[in-house]
């Protein structure tokens, strides 16, 4: 009897502490990481309006300088102005971020992502601490299928916001629309579709015969850098692109050619890996 009453004994008292155990752990506040799962994927709160016509590209053109190739893929009006923190005086053109609404019924709390092509530079864009101010095409992009009117109706929501998503537009490289002011003496070029960043830091351009001598660009305004007072340049040209955040280099040799014309538009072959 000694034998089994042993087990007996120690079997209740084996469940007790194993409840006790099991209870603590799972209702002990300590063991639930609540900031944790709060911050996952790093969303941030934003303004989100919407401007220019309801299935547009917001502006054509706007501060950035791409004009109309907002529009036009790879862009596909996917694009926004951004107020100052998202803007950076235009070091932010180009930049990729993911977007969603989830505070209005007809929000389909999926995460798109969109471009910075212009600027905001008033009212809730520069009250709030970010602020998107998409084209109407983006804004109704946030909604359930069928339901883009009526989140545009709503006009203003609060979204949320991942910064630093890697731009990615594949089949696409780094592109030069050359500045129609351009001449011998003053180059000044469009930068764009621009991999990973998107932001530039930095560009520089070496001219034909100069194998050592990279000449450094001025940000003109938007996504358009400028080198000027160099006296007369020598195509063709290499630029040599830095970006804003991760440093990172990336070299189009010899991208604007010997003959090149003001407004002309030319492809490199190379693009940041994503
Ligand atoms: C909770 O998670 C955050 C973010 O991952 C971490 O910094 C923090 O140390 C964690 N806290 C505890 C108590 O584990
Ligand atoms: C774009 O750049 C990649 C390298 O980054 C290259 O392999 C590809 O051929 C280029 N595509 C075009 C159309 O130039």
């Amino acid at each position: 009897m000694a034998l089994l009453q042993s087990p007996s004994f120690c079997f209740p008292l084996a469940l007790f502490l194993s409840l006790l155990v099991n209870s603590s752990h799972c209702f002990n506040p300590k063991l639930l990481n609540i900031s944790k799962v709060q911050s996952e994927g790093d969303w941030s709160p934003a303004g989100a309006t919407w401007y220019g016509s309801p299935d547009g590209a917001g502006s054509d053109g706007g501060a950035c300088g791409y004009k109309n190739g907002v529009e036009q893929a790879p862009f596909s009006s996917m694009v926004s102005a951004g107020g100052p923190s998202l803007f950076k005086s235009g070091k932010g053109c180009g930049a990729c971020y993911q977007v969603k609404c989830t505070e209005n019924a007809a929000c389909s709390r999926n995460p798109m992502t969109v471009v910075i092509t212009d600027e905001c530079p008033g009212g809730p864009c520069v009250a709030e601490s970010a602020h998107f101010d998409l084209s109407g095409t983006a804004f109704g992009a946030m909604a359930s299928p069928g339901k883009a009117d009526e989140i545009r109706n709503a006009g203003v929501l609060q979204i949320q916001y991942q910064s630093r998503v890697a731009c990615n537009f594949p089949g696409v490289n780094v592109t030069f629309q050359i500045d129609s002011g351009s001449n011998p003496n003053y180059f000044a070029s469009l930068i764009e579709y621009i991999n990973g960043d998107g932001e530039l830091g930095a560009v520089q351009l070496k001219q034909a015969l100069d194998s050592d001598s990279w000449l450094p660009m001025q940000q003109s305004w938007g996504a358009v850098w400028k080198l000027d007072g160099a006296g007369q340049l020598r195509a063709p040209f290499s630029i040599k692109l830095t970006s804003l955040d991760s440093g990172k280099i990336l070299v189009a040799n010899n991208v604007i050619p010997v003959g090149w014309q003001p407004g002309q538009t030319y492809w490199s072959v190379v693009n940041y890996a994503v």
